[in-house]
Order: C-alpha cells, then structure tokens, then sequence
C-alpha cells in the first residue's frame, strides 16, 4: 500500500529519431539518480512486460505479414496500457522514478505524422492506453535522418539492421523529426530539446542542469 507520505518518483521520458543516443543517455542519467541515493528503473517502449515484449516483436520484426497504420498504432498503444498499469505506475507510486526510452510521443509522430493517421486520433487510443499519464519530462535528442543513421550504422559494426521502421526512407524520419520538434515547442515546460550531434557528457550535464530544479 502507498504511504501517504511517500513522495511519487518522477517520470521522465526520452524520445528522438532512431540512432539518436538514447540508451547511452538513459544508462547515464540511471547512474546519475542512483548517486544521487534515489530509486530508479529504466525501461523501454514497446516493451517492459513480458506480453510488452511479445507485442514488440511482433510490429518491430519482419515477417509478420502487413501490418496496416492502424493495427500498428493499436500494437503500441497495447504495449504501453501494459506497460503503464503493471510496471510504470506501480512503481512511480512507490516513490521509484522510472526513465522512459519512448513513450506516447513516439506513437503521436510515428503513427499520427509518420503513418499519417492525424496526431488527435492517436492522442485519443493512447489517453485510453495511459489512462491519461505524461511523463514529468519528455527529453528529445534531435538528430537529423541522415546523422541517425549513420550513427545506427556505425554502432553495430558497420552493417546496416533495420527493423521495421527503421527501414523507412529518410524522408519518413525525416517528417518524425519535425513532429518532435512541434510536439516539443507547443509544451516547452514538459519538454528539454538538445541536439543530439553534441558529445554523450555534454549532453548527459544538459540533462542534470535542467533536472536540478525537480530533484
Ligand atoms: P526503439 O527500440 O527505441 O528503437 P531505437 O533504439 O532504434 O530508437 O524503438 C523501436 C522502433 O519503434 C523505433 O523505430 C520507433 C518505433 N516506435 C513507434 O513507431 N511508435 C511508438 O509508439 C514507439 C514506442 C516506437
């Protein structure tokens, strides 16, 4: 039972383009916050649970089939409801702060702009997904298309893997980008930008700086 007593942890989100250095950066601020003498979990979308873990190979995988943009949409919204009631919620009650990689904006610029199913109509199955949850703080690592993949590219030796979405043409993360940028600028408050071309410590410092002041 939650202790009334018992401050809630802080969620805090990460979002960008793929390759943008997300992990890197999620490993740091967990080591940050665990010197600091708090409770911390990261964890990823999809994914988190194990039925989170199904859905996430099921739309990141090839060889499923089609999956249409809605299907996919719903794919995501349903590994996040899981994620939200069984792991993130749980734990922010008990006062631990979970570091998201990804959350519901991923599914506004990726299905909403990317797949072009319309940002509210994505917004509407993920407040139902969520029960209406937002991350204390949303982190984008901007990167460029280009800049993403290359960095994809160079961190698995060279070799080009792409899952689904990864395998969509530049143009595509290209307009994901914009829609983090514009998601980003309408909720200045919830949201710290950093250009993600900048080195892993620099970018980890701009991070702490900002959390400071909710800590
Ligand atoms: P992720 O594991 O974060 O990939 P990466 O580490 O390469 O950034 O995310 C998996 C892919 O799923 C990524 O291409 C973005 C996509 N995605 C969506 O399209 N919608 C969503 O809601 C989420 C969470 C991810």
């Amino acid at each position: 039972m939650q202790s009334s007593s018992l401050p809630r942890g802080l969620f805090i989100a990460f979002e960008g383009g793929d390759g943008a250095g997300k992990s890197t950066q999620l490993r740091l601020l967990r080591e940050a916050l665990q010197g600091h003498g708090d409770r911390v979990v990261t964890t990823r979308e999809p994914g988190g649970t194990e039925i989170g873990e199904k859905l996430r190979a099921l739309v990141l995988e090839h060889g499923h089939g089609q999956i249409d943009a809605r299907t996919e949409a719903l794919m995501y919204a349903a590994a996040r409801a899981a994620h939200v009631a069984q792991f993130i919620s749980p734990q922010l009650t008990q006062g631990t702060h979970v570091v998201s990689d990804r959350f519901v904006d991923s599914s506004l610029a990726y299905q909403g702009v990317g797949r072009a199913l319309g940002i509210d109509q994505v917004a509407a199955i993920n407040n139902f997904a969520t029960d209406s949850l937002r991350p204390d703080l949303t982190i984008l690592l901007d990167i460029s298309a280009a800049d993403g993949r290359s960095r994809r590219i160079a961190g698995s030796g060279g070799i080009e893997v792409s899952d689904r979405l990864e395998s969509e043409p530049d143009e595509f993360h290209e307009r994901i980008r914009q829609a983090f940028l514009t998601l980003a600028k309408a909720e200045p408050e919830r949201y710290l930008v950093l250009d993600a071309n900048q080195p892993a410590q620099e970018l980890h410092s701009q991070i702490m700086d900002r959390l400071q002041a909710v800590l």
